[in-house]
């Protein structure tokens, strides 16, 4: 097959949820002739485990040339009082930054069986289908000048600084546009250009590189405001695209618009390369959940939702992806809930290879 595939399934649960993506690219192969090439190698603790460092130099160069990289979840209680230098984050950090992974898209999706799951009103949530696209490489978590220093006057300052480059802008900003264009058509950029010179630059980028996309209605909002129209309805929006800080923000609040973090997939996206398709890493928003590991309870529809957006992204399988959405709606819609889900209005309640059977079928 062309589409080759290296799945990193990590610590904890990660491995569980994993084998139920496994069975599912497995039905595709087997009832819809679409294979991958599939290879599996090992990240986080159980890399370190194994090598004395969360990710070797073998497993980077793979992920360098995979057309997609799928993870599981890195770290541990175990893994807690290790040096930074080797903790199994550092696994995760190292291949979006030498991936350069610079377009994180995180999809806020309310199935409508879960629409009382949240804390908001029904009417407000049922049928959301938005997608937040965060910067993920530079702004103010990388910019220099950094550090806690004395000033003059004997005093600690904490220092941080927001930077960024054209360049920085306009890729994060054509990636939202081109997801646009595919999704409604609506792209709102987020920063504040009321009192941040990166916000102003940000925002005269968006502008100009509009004119690439006039079929995608642009609008802008100040990330404060963006806040708070998330919350009091979301609808309004398709794609939001923003910076590091404020997508760090944003997309945790609008992953609590539709529920639980078993249900919560996410990309991240480079440049794309000779063959067409981006860089890329998909992986579920959840970690390792130490305390149900091991248990056969956790919630493999993360993962599974992580597979569709590979398909839909690096493989132009989009009505392969809206297939498995769809099987993911209607076993909800049947009752079935993992562990995780049954805070609200009861079903029947299953372990992750049941739920993984229930999708499949
Ligand atoms: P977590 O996401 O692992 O768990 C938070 C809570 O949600 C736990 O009660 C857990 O049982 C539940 N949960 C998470 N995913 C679930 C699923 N698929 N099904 C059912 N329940 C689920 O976050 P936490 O506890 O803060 O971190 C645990 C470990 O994971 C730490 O070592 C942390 O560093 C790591 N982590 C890794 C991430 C990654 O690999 N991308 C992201 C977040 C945390
Ligand atoms: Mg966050």
């Amino acid at each position: 097959a062309d589409r080759s595939l290296l799945i990193l399934p990590g610590d904890g649960i990660g491995p569980e949820v994993m084998a139920e993506v496994r069975r599912v690219i497995d039905w595709f192969a087997t009832h819809r002739g679409i294979g991958f090439d599939v290879s599996e190698d090992l990240v986080g603790g159980a890399a370190y485990d194994l090598h004395g460092k969360p990710l070797s130099d073998e497993t980077m160069a793979s992920a360098q040339e995979a057309d997609a990289v799928l993870l599981g979840a890195v770290g541990g209680p175990k893994y807690d009082k290790l040096d930074f230098s080797v903790k199994p984050e550092r696994g995760l950090l190292r291949l979006r930054k030498e991936m350069d992974l610079f377009a994180n898209l995180r999809p806020a999706q309310c199935f409508e069986a879960l629409a009382d799951a949240s804390s908001l009103k029904r009417e407000v949530i049922a049928g959301l289908d938005i997608m937040i696209v965060r910067e993920l490489t530079s702004g103010v978590y990388f910019g220099e000048p950094r550090g806690v220093t004395t000033g003059n006057d004997g005093q600690r300052v904490g220092v941080n600084t927001q930077r960024y480059t054209e360049a920085e802008i306009d890729r994060v900003v054509r990636a939202a546009f081109e997801l646009a264009r595919k999704r409604g058509g609506k792209l709102c950029s987020m920063e504040k250009a009321n009192v941040m010179e990166s916000g102003v630059l940000w925002r005269e980028i968006a502008t100009e590189v509009h004119a690439d996309y006039p079929d995608v209605e642009l609008s802008h909002m100040y990330a404060d405001a963006g806040a708070m129209q998330l919350v009091r309805w979301p609808k309004q929006f398709d794609v939001i695209v923003t910076d590091n800080l404020f997508g760090d923000i944003l997309s945790d609040i609008a992953a609590m618009l539709t529920g639980s973090l078993g249900m919560l997939p996410s990309a991240s996206l480079g440049a794309p390369q000779a063959n067409g398709r981006p860089k890329a890493l998909y992986e579920p928003v959840h970690g390792s959940a130490p305390d149900i590991a091991g248990q056969g309870v956790a919630n493999p529809i993360a993962c599974i939702l992580s597979f569709a957006m590979a398909l839909r992204y690096s493989f132009d399988l989009g009505a392969e992806a809206d297939q498995i959405e769809a099987a993911v709606q209607s076993v909800l819609a049947d009752g079935l809930r993992t562990g995780d889900l049954m805070t609200v209005g009861g079903g029947r309640k299953v372990g992750t290879v049941e739920m993984g059977d229930a999708i499949l079928k």
